[in-house]
């Protein structure tokens, strides 16, 4: 089972990353976060000065960027030799990120780095497009999903219980209905259930329940 590849995507807080990393751990899968990588392009961007509107520019700067994950738990994130784990979780930088993505020019080169880390198989991925584009061969898809408010309320504990500066639930649950609208409806690879792709509501599961049942879709091949 070493070469699988397991695509999770699915909405902002629907759990991806906790299961992926769970699956990856308990597989010995590599992990990858596709989001990470548009999140650290969206800080070299707003560090550049570029804001929501300045794709070109955007898909500019991605060509030039070196990022990659280094040994961690989770992996920590380095874009040129700087350590962005922390910094790239904000939540402008995920505004940011989200706005720039739907430029193709940027997808083109994310998409092309995501494809090269994953063609030997043994990952286990994560993102919004990965079922659909980058890798829509994988071995098991998933599209992981709950309720806008059960995502927002996990979201606002998760924050919190990190110490990072955290907006009201209310206006974070707008930030999200936002983000996921953007994702949802943008030209270049939406956010969508991939064909052969497997939905699992995470609402009301334990993440255990979750990682038991993509388990069960290894066996099966899905
Ligand atoms: O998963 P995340 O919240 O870290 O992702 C941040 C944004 O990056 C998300 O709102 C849209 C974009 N993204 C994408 O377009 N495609 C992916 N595969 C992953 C993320």
């Amino acid at each position: 089972m070493s070469k699988i590849v397991i695509a999770i995507d699915g909405p902002a807080g629907a759990g991806k990353s906790t299961v992926a990393k769970a699956l990856a751990k308990e597989l010995g899968l590599q992990y990858l976060d596709t989001g990470a990588m548009y999140r650290a392009l969206a800080l070299a961007a707003s560090r550049a000065g570029l804001s929501e509107n300045d794709g070109d520019k955007a898909a500019e700067i991605a060509k030039t960027l070196h990022i990659h994950f280094a040994e961690g738990a989770p992996p920590h994130v380095i874009l040129n030799d700087e350590d962005v784990t922390t910094a790239i979780r904000t939540p402008e930088i995920g505004e940011l990120a989200s706005a720039l993505s739907t430029h193709s020019g940027v997808r083109r080169e994310l998409v092309k780095r995501q494809q090269a880390m994953v063609a030997e198989g043994g990952y286990t991925l994560e993102g919004r497009d990965v079922t659909t584009v980058v890798a829509p061969n994988a071995d098991v898809k998933v599209y992981l999903t709950a309720s806008l408010e059960e995502r927002a309320k996990r979201r606002h504990v998760e924050m919190s219980e990190k110490g990072m500066e955290t907006p009201e639930y209310d206006d974070l649950r707008r930030q999200m209905q936002t983000r996921d609208h953007r994702d949802i409806t943008r030209d270049d690879s939406p956010l969508t259930v991939a064909e052969g792709a497997t939905i699992i509501e995470s609402g009301g599961l334990s993440i255990d329940e979750v990682v038991a049942k993509i388990l069960e879709l290894c066996e099966q091949g899905k």
